[in-house]
């Protein structure tokens, strides 16, 4: 069985965090106890504490998220701005520890999966580190074809296994054509299941929505249950 997923997107301000925290209040609600983790943040730790609130626990900010870089920029740039050497065995360590003290893991990544962490060492490399397979937030219109098949074709060459697609924010009001043909287009491209297209929600767009709410929007919108391991 999956002991977790590593969420990814195909850029940064995608709807990681939203996504993540999402599956692990369904998750929760559902009876799975349910880790986070934001292994690298850079700028604040918003993305930790949201998803430490999103899927209750009371694992310490600093074992959920064990590195803190204050540039809001890639961890490498941030790292040598601020003279510093990003140790990725605490990452690991802390890794370990979550999965021992949960069944089940939700790891936001930083930004994209091209991401420089150091700069021989980026996203897709951590992502093997902790060998989890991936879920991919994209956006729900147009220019999401091309940066979703980048991002798959992409795994695909480090032979990492994805185990679905979100589209998320679409805006029904404002949707067109791309919207509609979008989820299809992409199956057919890539092969992966479109797990779900998450509609823009004001209530979830804040520091600490409702936790209760944030699960029923996530079943209705998401089919994680096709997800293998949850
Ligand atoms: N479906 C949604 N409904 C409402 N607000 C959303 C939704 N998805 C994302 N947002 C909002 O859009 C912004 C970006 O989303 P989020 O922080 O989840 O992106 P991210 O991919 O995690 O970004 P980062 O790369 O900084 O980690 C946030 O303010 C978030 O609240
Ligand atoms: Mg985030």
């Amino acid at each position: 069985m999956t002991q977790g997923i590593f969420i990814t997107g195909t850029g940064t301000e995608i709807g990681k965090t939203v996504i993540a925290g999402g599956l692990a209040a369904s998750l929760k609600q559902a009876g799975i106890d349910v880790g986070v983790m934001k292994p690298i943040s850079t700028g604040d730790t918003a993305d930790a504490r949201f998803l430490k609130h999103a899927a209750q626990v009371d694992d310490d900010l600093s074992l959920i998220n064990p590195i803190y870089l204050r540039h809001p920029l890639a961890p490498s740039v941030a790292a040598r701005i601020e003279n510093r050497e990003i140790d990725l065995s605490r990452v690991e360590n802390a890794f370990v520890e979550l999965q021992q003290r949960h069944d089940f893991l939700i790891v936001e990544g930083v930004g994209g999966i091209a991401v420089p962490i150091r700069d021989d060492f980026w996203v897709v490399h951590l992502i093997k580190q902790l060998q989890l397979p991936i879920l991919i937030v994209a956006t729900a219109g147009l220019g999401t074809l091309n940066h979703t098949l980048l991002t798959v074709t992409f795994a695909q060459q480090f032979n990492i296994q994805i185990a679905g697609i979100v589209l998320n924010g679409l805006r029904p009001e404002r949707a067109g054509l791309a919207e509609a043909t979008n989820p299809v287009e992409i199956e057919k491209l890539t092969g992966v299941p479109v797990i779900g297209v998450v509609p823009y929600q004001k209530q979830l767009d804040t520091p600490s929505p409702d936790v209760t709410f944030l699960a029923e929007w996530t079943n209705r919108h998401i089919a994680w249950r096709k997800l293998e391991g949850p």
